[in-house]
């Protein structure tokens, strides 16, 4: 069984990583155009470090650890028979510390800088600043986040999307569908034929599209499903 798992940041709310939208979340109070935009980022490069320096620091800080949505994911992957394609908008690292292998970031990857002079993406851990040095080039006051900013293209699109041409299930899990062209894959999906499920806390816009919906916490929901799949393939033997 061929399945693609899209992932936002809902899945990763129970692990203590803020989510974008609504009360509290890491839009709220800031201009999305300021902190996560090119335009932003060659206007005030230390701004948009610190935004960024800010939510690596609570990534590696010790408190945030996988939840036991993106432990039920992993198993997924590990199951003989299953393909998953485990697609995620999340630029956290928590899937693959709960042991998942081959996530696609779609919006890149906090622990990991680019260099706009030599295009090397390093390994980082650390604050950046305009101080920063490349290491692979050596150059300095080149490094930035290698996230996608609004106006970016996602990463790896092509090969999720011919993954999601194939897929007998698509399910999104903690997404409020409302960012492009992630919000478009269930419609991609039913087009191909999968069947397709939603699992969030609320209602999203793009609720409607999808064949089912189960309402609550990833971190209940997810184990369910990955159990009631698993044991179902049993049952057939
Ligand atoms: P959002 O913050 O837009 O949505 C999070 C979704 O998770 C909401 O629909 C919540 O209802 C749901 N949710 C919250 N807690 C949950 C829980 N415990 N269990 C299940 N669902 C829960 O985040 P994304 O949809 O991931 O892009 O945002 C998509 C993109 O918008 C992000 O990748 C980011 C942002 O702008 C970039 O930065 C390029």
């Amino acid at each position: 069984m061929k399945i693609v798992v899209l992932t936002g940041a809902g899945i990763s709310a129970e692990s203590g990583v803020p989510t974008f939208r609504g009360a509290g979340g890491l839009w709220e109070g800031q201009r999305i155009e300021d902190v996560a935009s090119p335009r932003g980022f060659a206007r005030d490069p230390e701004r948009v470090h610190q935004f960024y320096n800010g939510r690596r620091a609570l990534l590696t800080g010790g408190t945030i650890q996988p939840n036991a949505a993106h432990l039920a994911l992993a198993r997924l992957g590990r199951t003989r028979g299953i393909e998953l394609t485990l697609v995620t908008q999340n630029i956290d690292d928590l899937h693959e510390r709960a042991g998942s292998d081959d996530v696609r970031h779609l919006h890149g990857e906090l622990l990991k800088a680019r260099c706009t002079a030599c295009g090397a993406v390093n390994p980082w851990r650390e604050d950046l600043s305009r101080a920063s040095i490349c290491p692979a080039c050596g150059g300095i006051d080149c490094l930035r986040p290698h996230v996608v900013w609004f106006g970016e293209l996602p990463f790896g699109l092509e090969e999720v999307a011919a993954a999601i041409g194939r897929a007998d299930r698509f399910v999104a899990i903690g997404t409020s569908g409302r960012v492009y062209p992630a919000a478009a894959f269930v419609a991609w999906a039913r087009e191909a034929g999968a069947r397709t499920l939603e699992i969030n806390l609320e209602e999203c816009p793009c609720s409607g599209d999808f064949h089912e919906s189960r309402r609550g916490r990833a971190g209940d929901l997810v184990p369910e499903w990955v159990e009631e799949l698993l044991s179902a393939r049993k049952d057939r033997g």
